[in-house]
């Protein structure tokens, strides 16, 4: 390769577009491959600038020059494996449309299996006449913690794992002081349902340091526990399917009394016990139960004249029991592998 003995950059670059021209006027692939042997291969055009590095002067021209060639060796080889491609997909200009070839397969994009669930959740209550509501995710430590009976001191505070902005605003824990903001907003009688997302200050296979919580609040005259338990139930039904068995267990929120746990029968063994609901039969789903007169009250609500309930769900749980995701992180790496075959 005398021709390029010696030669400096600017050659470099006349024969790598020599090179692309010339594969861009490739009409069959054995034609194509000869222009690979003649600008890639061994003893090919390209090389022989590297051979000839050797006899650049300093160390600095000789790196330069070494970095310029593989580069534009690198743009023809990618562009020989395109023009490759398309003729062995017989796209090339020259020939004719096929028009009777298979289309490739459209890839769409879907929506997250948290949106997925949180948009069923929206419109099954939506169906029951709840409307669906936001509050701030930097809340007032008032709201998130005192109003729903959770003032300074109170040991339930811990449990949250809070991220403190300063000493009097945070971000929200859960969804329940939106309960407070929307009985102040829209009084009584109401039915509304809040998604949004909440945060704590956790990580593991069941725990994320923020994940979404759907809050529900219904305040009228006279709703009972059986309200809230026939209602929870035909949603679960409404979501996990005709089958899907509830059981209720006693519990304790600050702001409900009574209140209740709701579990599902496992989605996975439907209720004979498996590894998904640790041999129990039964997996936890919600927390439930009657609004405490006093956050009634501090919602500026009678708890004389109305009465209500109200629950808390995540989505991600919901989402994880519905599709059998044994890992909540799994959720959001945002692996498509993952995410693609979701329901
Ligand atoms: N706020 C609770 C939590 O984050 C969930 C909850 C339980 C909400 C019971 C409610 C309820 O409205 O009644 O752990």
């Amino acid at each position: 390769m005398s021709d390029t003995a010696g030669a400096g950059e600017a050659d470099v670059h006349s024969v790598a577009a020599e090179a692309l021209d010339a594969v861009r006027r490739s009409d069959d692939l054995d034609q194509l491959d000869e222009v690979r042997v003649r600008y890639l291969g061994r003893n090919g055009r390209l090389n022989g600038f590297l051979r000839s590095i050797g006899k650049l002067g300093d160390a600095e021209a000789r790196r330069q020059m070494g970095q310029t060639v593989q580069a534009l060796a690198e743009r023809v080889r990618e562009a020989l494996e395109e023009r490759r491609a398309e003729l062995q997909a017989g796209d090339s200009d020259d020939e004719p449309l096929d028009l009777t070839r298979p289309a490739p397969r459209l890839r769409r994009g879907r929506a997250h299996p948290v949106t997925i669930a949180i948009t069923e959740i929206g419109r099954i209550f939506a169906e029951l006449g709840y409307a669906a509501i936001s509050g701030p995710e930097v809340e007032y430590d008032r709201y998130n913690f005192t109003l729903v009976n959770q003032p300074p001191g109170h040991p339930a505070r811990d449990s949250h794992d809070t991220f403190y902005i300063d000493d009097q605003r945070l971000l929200r824990t859960h969804t329940s002081p939106v309960q407070i903001r929307s009985m102040v907003q829209r009084g009584a009688p109401q039915r509304v349902i809040v998604p949004g997302k909440v945060f704590r200050r956790d990580y593991d296979a069941t725990h994320l340091p923020m994940f979404h919580q759907v809050e529900g609040l219904c305040i009228d005259q006279g709703i009972a526990v059986s309200d809230l338990k026939g209602t929870l139930e035909y949603f679960a039904r409404s979501f996990f399917g005709p089958d899907a068995r509830a059981r209720w267990r006693p519990h304790h929120f600050p702001f409900t009394e009574p209140s209740l746990e709701m579990e599902l029968a496992c989605v996975v063994c439907g209720g004979s016990g498996c590894t998904v609901c640790g041999r129990t039969g039964w997996l936890e789903l919600l927390g439930c139960g009657m609004v405490h007169p006093d956050v009634l009250r501090n919602g500026g609500i009678d708890p004389d004249r109305y009465t209500g309930f109200a629950f808390g769900m995540g989505p991600e749980r919901a989402a994880m029991l519905a599709y059998g995701i044994p890992d909540i992180r799994l959720l959001y790496e945002n692996d498509v592998r993952f995410l693609r075959p979701m329901p």
